[in-house]
């Protein structure tokens, strides 16, 4: 299992990994802004240790999207419930396993918890965003319920009220999973994109 630490100033065990991997734009916020932006309020970056090893963070940031970027179906029942305003969210604005410790399953955890954590937001919180480097890694965010942002390039947005519904069954069905697995069945119940959900 991974700890999520807030990040800290002071670099933690194992970063010499990420440094050789200095070309990285991802690693190069990390290592450049991540405190800037910190102390600035701008976002806040949580690191990921694996066995107490230092193996990559994430950082979130308020955000919204216009409601026209989210599915057609959420823009016409917003307007039917005659809800004028764009649903509030949590920008993912970085997520990174340093590149010895991919393909492990750390990636699907990491986003298991930034998810855990906006569902916990103090704030109403409907959706996350995300706007991924390129095509392949869009089909990572796909993987696990991620939609497309209608007009908005490359961005994604993750529904949370959706995960927090049908994850009550995928818990019921699948008990034995960890966390991170429940997280990829539900992305595989969410590429059939329904035609009528509950907005509130
Ligand atoms: C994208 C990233 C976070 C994935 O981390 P990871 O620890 O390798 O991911 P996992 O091992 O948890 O993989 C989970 C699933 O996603 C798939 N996956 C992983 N990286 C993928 C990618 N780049 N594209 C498509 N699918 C990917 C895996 O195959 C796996 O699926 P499977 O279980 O069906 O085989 C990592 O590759 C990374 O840090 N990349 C560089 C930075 C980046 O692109 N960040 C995202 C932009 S915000």
């Amino acid at each position: 299992m991974l700890i999520v630490r807030a990040y800290r100033v002071i670099r933690p065990r194992g970063l010499p990994v990420l440094l050789k991997e200095q070309g990285d734009p991802i690693a190069k916020f990390y290592l450049h802004d991540a405190g800037l932006y910190e102390r600035q309020r701008l976002c806040r970056t949580y690191d990921l240790l694996f066995e107490h090893q230092w193996c990559g963070f994430f950082s979130l940031s308020n955000h919204t999207l216009k409601i026209q970027a989210t599915a057609q179906w959420m823009s016409e029942l917003m307007r039917k419930k005659n809800i004028p305003r764009e649903p509030p969210g949590i920008l993912l604005s970085q997520l990174f396993i340093c590149e010895a410790m991919r393909g492990k399953g750390h990636g699907a955890e990491a986003l298991w918890h930034a998810i855990r954590f906006c569902l916990k937001s103090p704030a109403g919180c409907r959706i996350l965003v995300v706007d991924p480097l390129d095509d392949q890694t869009k089909n990572f965010y796909k993987k696990f319920g991620w939609y497309s942002a209608r007009g908005t390039g490359k961005k994604m947005y993750f529904d949370l009220l959706r995960y927090e519904e049908t994850m009550r069954e995928v818990r019921r069905l699948y008990p034995a999973e960890s966390p991170a697995n429940q997280l990829k069945i539900f992305g595989k119940m969410e590429t059939v994109e329904p035609l009528q959900r509950s907005l509130i």
